[in-house]
Formats: C-alpha cells, structure tokens, sequence
C-alpha cells in the first residue's frame, strides 16, 4: 500500500505523458463533456453562450469576415463557434476535433440549421490542408494543453494554412493564473460525481507546480476492480514574452492583444487573448 500510494502521488517530469485522448474520446468521459460544453452555466469546457455570441460578432467585425472568407476552428467540441460562423454568413467554415461525440452532435446541428459546415474527426496535429484561412481559431485555452514541441508543431502547420492577411485567434492562461496555484493531494470515491467511470472507482488527485515553466500539472490515477488508469491534465501558463517568442520561431507575431476573444481591452488577468498574423519581414 505505501509503494503503491507513493508512485500514485510522485510529481513526474514535466510534461512526462499525453493522455488528452482519454478525457475527450473515452466514451463515458466524452458524453460528461459534452454536457459540461452544452450547459450554458458551466464553463469548464466551453464558455458561457452569451461569451460565444459575443465572440463570434466580435471577429466577424473586427475581422471583416464575410461570404469570401475562409475560417478554420481547431478543437472545434461540439461546433459552438463554426454553427454560429457558418449562421452568419461566411464562406467556408471547417470544424476539426477528435471527440467523435462532440463532432456527431455538431454535424447534426448543422444539419438541423441546413448550414454547410465541414467537420473532420482526428487529431488536428496532424490536420493537412492545401487551403490558406481568413481565420484560424484555438479557443477556450487549448494552446496550453500542448507540451512545446506539439505547440512548435502546431504554429508551423498554422503558418502554412495561414492566408497572407489571415488571422490566428487564441487564448492562453497567464502568469498571474500560475500564481495562484496550489499543490494538493487528495483521494475521493467516485470523484466529481462520477465523472471518470460509470463504475465505482477510487481517484487520487494530485496538483503539481513546475514553477521554472509555469506549467501546472492534475493527475488522476483511477482504480477500479478490473483495472488502474491515469489521466495528466497540465497547463502551460505564459507570460507575454513567451508567446512572442514561441510565435516568432514559426515566422507568426501577435497583431493585437485582449483581455478575451470579444475583444475586452487587455489587462493583467488570469487569461489574455491574442490576433497573430505572419512576421512583418
Ligand atoms: C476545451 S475544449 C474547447 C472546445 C471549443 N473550442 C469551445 O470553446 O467550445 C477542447 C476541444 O479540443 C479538442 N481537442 C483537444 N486536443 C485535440 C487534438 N489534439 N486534436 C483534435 N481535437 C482536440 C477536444 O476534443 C475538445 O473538443
């Protein structure tokens, strides 16, 4: 029990494992977050609708998007940014996710609304496409889900599907977030309300700090009767610098920057949000 409760609590290299399948394709796991997208109330997985309204005026306008454009939404869950794009008008919209559950339920809104939406199901790091975007979108801070090489990788395909005048919109959690972080331990039946597991299960919960990368890390180790399993959810933070070096490196710089993705002035927050367009040579 002590070796078995020591491994369970040990704080593993940085960015050690790449579970992000699991939380959103596992079968159980994926109907509870497409739940959590769907309720308006809770913004654990997508924000609140009147935020993504808001969002979607909001680039639509500053952008000038219109029935020319061509836009591009990474993560797309269950398609809360392409439905109302593609409802307002704009030429092509394409939605890319690997949550089988999230993408039928966006596929048959779609249809429901008789919108012409291209969804396609896969991991989108390994996404090709010979069309350049008006728009290419990350939101709800997925960037940070990334470890570097998968966030270098990423940037490099934006910048090839990037339209010369195009713009890439993200958000991303900041230092000031990482500040407020705690390490903790914790061990609960049935956590979060059966969230992990129809079955019953006992969870042990840790939180780590990498405070020399501003990376968070929540790992669960879930054991049932008939098998253990883990799930590592880490969080870059970054501070301003950091992002304009990552971006620099793949040839991108930031355009403009906010507090959110409706554009609210930027200010010293928990998240910040950012247009990038190509380096200026
Ligand atoms: C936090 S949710 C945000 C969903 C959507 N952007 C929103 O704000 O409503 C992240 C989404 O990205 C998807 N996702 C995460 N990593 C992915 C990957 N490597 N390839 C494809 N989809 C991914 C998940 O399935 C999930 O639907």
């Amino acid at each position: 029990m002590f070796n078995a409760l020591t491994t369970a609590t040990t704080k593993p290299p940085v960015w050690s494992s790449y579970t992000a399948e699991i939380l959103w394709a596992d079968n159980h796991i994926a109907q509870q977050m497409l739940a959590f997208h769907l309720n308006p109330e809770v913004g654990l997985a997508s924000r609140s609708f009147a935020f993504v309204d808001a969002s979607v005026d909001w680039l639509v306008s500053e952008l000038g998007l219109d029935s020319r454009s061509q836009t591009i939404d990474f993560g797309c869950g269950p398609g809360l940014y392409t439905q109302r794009l593609k409802a307002k008008g704009i030429g092509t919209v394409v939605g890319l996710d690997f949550s089988k559950n999230s993408l039928n339920y966006a596929s048959q809104q779609a249809q429901l609304a008789q919108l012409d939406i291209e969804y396609h199901l896969g991991n989108y790091l390994d996404y090709h496409d010979t069309r350049q975007f008006d728009l290419i979108s990350l939101i709800m801070c997925d960037f940070c889900a990334l470890n570097p090489s998968q966030r270098a990788t990423l940037l490099s395909k934006f910048k090839t599907l990037l339209a010369p005048d195009g713009v890439i919109a993200l958000d991303v959690y900041t230092q000031s977030r990482f500040d407020k972080q705690t390490e903790s331990t914790t061990l609960a039946k049935n956590a979060m309300n059966g969230f992990w597991s129809e079955q019953d299960y006992w969870c042990i919960q840790s939180a780590f700090n990498y405070t020399a990368e501003l990376v968070t890390l929540d790992r669960y180790v879930i054991s049932q009767t008939d098998r253990q399993w883990e799930v590592y959810n880490w969080l870059q933070h970054f501070t301003l610098e950091m992002l304009q070096h990552e971006l620099a490196a793949q040839g991108l710089e930031i355009r403009a920057k906010y507090s959110d993705l409706c554009g609210a002035p930027f200010a010293p927050n928990d998240e910040m949000a950012v247009l990038i367009g190509h380096k200026a040579l």
